[in-house]
């Protein structure tokens, strides 16, 4: 494709902390080159609003490369912009052409409260994680790769789930605020492998029992998650989530 510069209008969420209103702030960006990814674009607004002794915009990445879920925001009322399956970071200039307006918000949703501008606070995720989200092993040689056999079909399953990013994604699409299609992935990607079969039961459990208390909302089988996931992540795991979570409810294991 060729390349081409454009000028851009941009309406960007500004809100100084969680507890502030916030509100929508206009900028004209000029001579954006189309082979800029959309956050090197946020960079060149950035400097010039440096250089001009003003506030830059505050927006969460890492990776850059699609992988570590950080560059969470809506686009034009899209979680993680107009592409399927594809991050902010990865969504290019290409997508747009000359004299364009762009509506750029952070995730809204309650358990996601914003730290700042388009950067929101997803530590709710990380202490999901911490309650259940591993599995315990004694250290040691690592062992044979070929000792423990599993089914093709279901290493698939088990990696398709691993490819969950964190991003949150998945919550910000869901009128209720689930975090439903997050925690079903990690929570399919250990239960489907037998290294995950020891805590299996404790896991699905205690992580359940976070997301709730952390006030994440139901599952309502709207789908937004899956229709938003910049991973493909499957709805699939969200009943296998339910299956497992039945599975541990009919046995006797007490909840940590
Ligand atoms: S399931 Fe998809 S949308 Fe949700 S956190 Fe994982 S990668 Fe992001
Ligand atoms: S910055 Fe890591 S996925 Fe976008």
């Amino acid at each position: 494709m060729e390349h081409y510069n454009m000028n851009l209008t941009l309406k960007v969420w500004r809100q100084k902390n969680a507890e502030s209103k916030g509100h929508f702030e206009t900028f004209h960006v000029k001579d954006i080159s189309s082979e800029m990814s959309f956050l090197e674009m946020f960079d060149v607004l950035n400097e010039r609003l440096v250089n001009e002794g003003k506030d830059p915009i505050t927006f969460d990445h890492d990776c850059r490369e699609g992988i570590c879920g950080a560059c969470s925001m809506y686009v034009d009322g899209r979680a993680h912009g107009p592409w399927q399956k594809n991050t902010v970071c990865q969504l290019h200039m290409r997508a747009y052409k000359d004299g364009d307006t762009i509506v750029v918000e952070p995730w809204r949703a309650d358990s996601f409260p914003v730290i700042k501008d388009l950067m929101v606070d997803r530590s709710a995720f990380d202490r999901i994680i911490e309650a259940g989200g591993f599995i315990s092993t004694n250290t040691g040689n690592a062992v044979d790769a070929n000792a423990i056999p599993v089914d093709r079909f279901i290493s698939e399953e088990a990696f398709d789930a691993a490819a969950c990013i964190g991003c949150g994604a998945c919550v910000a699409a869901c009128p209720n605020g689930s975090a439903m299609l997050f925690v079903s992935a990690k929570v399919s990607q250990l239960a489907l492998l037998p290294q995950g079969n020891p805590e299996r039961k404790t896991r699905v459990e205690n992580m359940v029992q976070q997301m709730d208390k952390e006030g994440f909302g139901n599952c309502g089988n709207i789908h937004n998650c899956e229709a938003e996931c910049p991973k493909g992540i499957s709805v699939r795991n969200i009943a296998r989530l339910n299956k497992e979570l039945l599975r541990a409810g009919l046995t006797s294991e007490t909840v940590k």
